[in-house]
């Protein structure tokens, strides 16, 4: 894996100081937009995710050749209106997961013939669903499902664009939470146990579906150099053994999500497209070496779309000191806008937004205001010795799987997302109110 080192303390370029001492994200005040939009909330660097969306499209365009290779934005990462249109002006696809995202999706306007709909678990709603909206391909886990699919699409007089998913048996090296490619993964029919080909040739024999080929995911926060290349090559394998056992010719092959981001000054900052451009000629090679043509070829990045194009706000309240033992400086937020401490002990950078940390700081816990002891948003901060109620505090890296793993735990409103583009701010999504979150009850 290609990897340069970074001097910044900041994370990403997006990150500065003005020479007052403040925060900026994108060269705008922190604390002028908390103070103009509240907190807790969710800030993006619009053109950050837009840079990030063309590193993926030119290398895969250069690496594999043009309209040889495409781009899908897995949303999952983070999923509301006005990041589909960036999407759909960017010219990326989109990986969807849900009736909740194929809607949302549609409701920004994007073509959703350009979709791909993952998922270990479709229902026949969920199926019938994305038959009647439009989206292009099926990415089909199981073949229960591929059963349902065929049969749903035959009753609506239509051939479903499918991709299988297959389970490569790579073991990524990332956190468990993540890790799909292992052949004991609820993702996926595994190639070691014969299912792979099973399910490949139970679809050759549907009328109703139109098989283009595979698709594999071995996990998300990525950084191991080989890991791309080493599930290529199995995948690749296998497309061969298809082609001279049963004929068939693998059109399109996704290569699932993209690389791993910082959160932490020590984690390494990948070279995207240098590794793309490896990838790429691996699978050339190797591909000729197999004596196939490379098919088509797809990745799903999110996190390395999003991440550090976001940064939280929150606004400090209780400073609790225990003599003795820890000190613990309560926010506005926590776990229902950032569950990725308590459900995976995740590392996040978080900063003082007045002015950089000086000579007297305190080590402490910034914890959220749920009842709940694991609401933990870090541990072993370095906060100013004196951060007292109302100071703010930012947390880095958020962008990815923070608004879209946001719950209303203790009936707490999510928290706005806003926008920042060319100097200008805009609202992509307005912060809830007690009102939405009782709209329900009846
Ligand atoms: N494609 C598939 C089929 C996936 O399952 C995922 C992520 C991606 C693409 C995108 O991977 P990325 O480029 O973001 O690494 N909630 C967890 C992350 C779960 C990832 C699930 N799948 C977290 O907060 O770390």
């Amino acid at each position: 894996m290609v990897a340069t080192q970074r001097q910044s303390g900041y994370l990403c370029e997006n990150i500065s100081r003005a020479p007052s001492g403040e925060l900026l994200l994108a060269g705008q005040s922190v604390a002028s937009l908390a103070e103009r939009y509240g907190t807790p909330l969710y800030l993006y660097d619009e053109n950050r995710i837009r840079e990030r969306c063309r590193t993926y499209l030119g290398a895969l365009a250069d690496g594999f050749g043009v309209g040889r290779a495409r781009a899908l934005y897995a949303s999952k990462a983070a999923s509301f209106r006005r990041l589909y249109e960036i999407m759909h002006e960017e010219g990326m696809g989109i990986d969807v997961v849900s009736v909740g995202e194929i809607y949302t999706a549609h409701l920004a306007g994007y073509p959703l013939s350009l979709a791909y709909f993952h998922s270990n678990n479709k229902t026949d709603s969920d199926i019938e669903y994305a038959i009647d909206m439009g989206v292009g391909t099926f990415v089909v886990d199981n073949e229960e499902e591929l059963l349902a699919i065929n049969t749903i699409s035959a009753e609506k007089g239509t051939r479903a664009r499918v991709l299988l998913r297959l389970t490569p048996g790579i073991d990524p090296h990332t956190y468990a939470a993540v890790a799909t490619g292992k052949v004991d993964s609820k993702f996926g029919s595994a190639i070691e146990t014969g299912q792979a080909e099973s399910i490949t040739r139970l679809a050759l024999t549907l009328d109703a579906v139109e098989l283009r080929g595979f698709h594999c995911h071995v996990g998300s926060q990525v950084f191991d150099s080989d890991v791309y290349i080493r599930a290529a090559r199995v995948m690749l394998d296998f497309v061969a053994y298809m082609k001279s056992a049963a004929g068939f010719v693998t059109h399109e092959l996704d290569i699932g999500g993209g690389y791993g981001v910082r959160y932490v000054e020590s984690d390494p900052e990948i070279d995207i497209r240098a590794n793309i451009l490896e990838v790429a000629a691996f699978m050339q090679d190797y591909a000729g070496r197999l004596g196939i043509t490379l098919p088509e070829i797809a990745m799903e990045p999110g996190r390395s779309i999003v991440a550090d194009a976001g940064m939280t706000v929150y606004t400090v309240g209780t400073v609790k000191r225990i003599p003795g033992y820890k000190s613990y400086v309560s926010v506005d937020g926590g776990m229902t806008d950032n569950p990725r401490f308590a459900l995976y002990g995740s590392r996040y950078t978080l900063l003082p937004v007045a002015a950089p940390l000086g000579e007297e700081v305190m080590t402490c816990s910034v914890v959220g205001r749920c009842c709940e002891s694991g609401d933990i948003i870090q541990e072993q901060v370095q906060m100013p010795v004196d951060i007292g109620r109302g100071a703010l505090i930012a947390t880095l890296t958020t962008g990815a799987y923070n608004y879209s793993m946001a719950s209303n735990y203790n009936r707490l409103p999510r928290a706005a997302v806003v926008m920042l583009r060319d100097g200008e701010s805009y609202l992509a999504v307005r912060r809830e109110t007690v009102e939405d979150i009782t709209r329900l009850d009846v």
